[in-house]
């Protein structure tokens, strides 16, 4: 089976108006069907003026960047870039329009003009896939963090775009809300979502698919997220990004012949080593 790509880059870079400097410098990068892309980056590095290419909030200023096949820096282009992709951005406060759970999802599908039995539909299946069922009839603002960026991707999916991507969507929560939001996520790509994750935190990166590092508006790396942690220790510093404390333990105990286990690190992959 040949894997689908839904998302491409070609040659992109992207100045802003007025800024004189590029934001993307020569982004090459493929997005597949079904493929967890995370994207990890420091501050400035150009992560959201990348994510914004996605649904065509910003198209490049030279190369080509096709969403579902069109160019979108045609109108076609960035109806269908619409369509196709979806963004979660940083803050859950900014992006709940509505007062009561359950009508804040059906907003999107309205503004589509779905009829109201596909609403029904599509709001009860997104509230299932982010735990947001019991919630439904309760006001907005009592939501925690964690429950509102749950509530934010609700929204998105209920859109039914091929392709979600999630622009620093933990950054804001505590532990529990990201633990919360990455147990959505796995289970959405389980599912067979395109996800793009879009963070500086590496440790959400593990169960990836693939990850780019984005350095200075340019793709400086690319590969498996655990020859990342293996191979770059020297080289993620440069990037300004921080080898997540239980790699680090990981690493060590790997390297002194304590443990052996080749996988990703995730924590109860760690306990059971330790503790068999
Ligand atoms: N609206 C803007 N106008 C001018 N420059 C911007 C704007 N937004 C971001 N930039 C610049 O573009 C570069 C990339 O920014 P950004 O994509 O926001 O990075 P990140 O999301 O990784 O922090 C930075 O140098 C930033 O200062
Ligand atoms: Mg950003």
């Amino acid at each position: 089976m040949t894997e689908r790509v839904i998302v491409s880059f070609e040659n992109v870079s992207y100045t802003y108006p007025g800024s004189g400097k590029f934001a993307l410098k020569d982004i090459n990068l493929e997005v597949s069907e079904g493929e967890w892309l995370a994207v990890l980056g420091a501050n400035g590095s150009g992560k959201s003026t990348l994510a914004r290419h996605f649904n065509a909030l910003l198209v490049p200023t030279q190369g080509v960047c096709l969403v579902g096949g069109s160019d979108t820096r045609t109108d076609d282009g960035q109806r269908r870039a619409r369509e196709m992709a979806a963004i979660v951005f940083q803050n859950p406060e900014n992006q709940i329009v509505a007062a009561i759970v359950e009508e804040d999802v059906a907003f999107g599908p309205e503004n589509l003009g779905v009829p109201p039995e596909e609403i029904k539909r599509r709001v009860e299946r997104a509230l299932k896939e982010t735990g947001l069922t019991d919630l439904a009839g309760k006001p907005t603002y009592a939501l925690s963090g964690g429950q509102k960026q749950r509530l934010a991707v609700a929204g998105a999916i209920a859109m039914q775009p091929p392709c979600l991507v999630l622009d620093e969507a933990t950054s804001m929560l505590d532990p529990s809300g990201r633990q919360e939001l990455q147990q959505v996520l796995w289970r959405l790509h389980s599912e067979g979502m395109t996800l793009v994750s879009i963070t500086h935190r590496m440790e959400e990166i593990l169960r990836c698919d693939r990850c780019v590092v984005l350095n200075g508006g340019s793709i400086v790396w690319e590969g498996l997220p655990l020859a990342l942690f293996r191979d770059e220790d020297r080289r993620l510093g440069q990037w300004g990004l921080e080898i997540p404390p239980l790699v680090a333990v990981w690493k060590g105990l790997v390297g002194s012949g304590i443990i052996s286990c080749e996988v990703p690190p995730v924590l109860e992959e760690m306990v059971s080593a330790l503790c068999p």
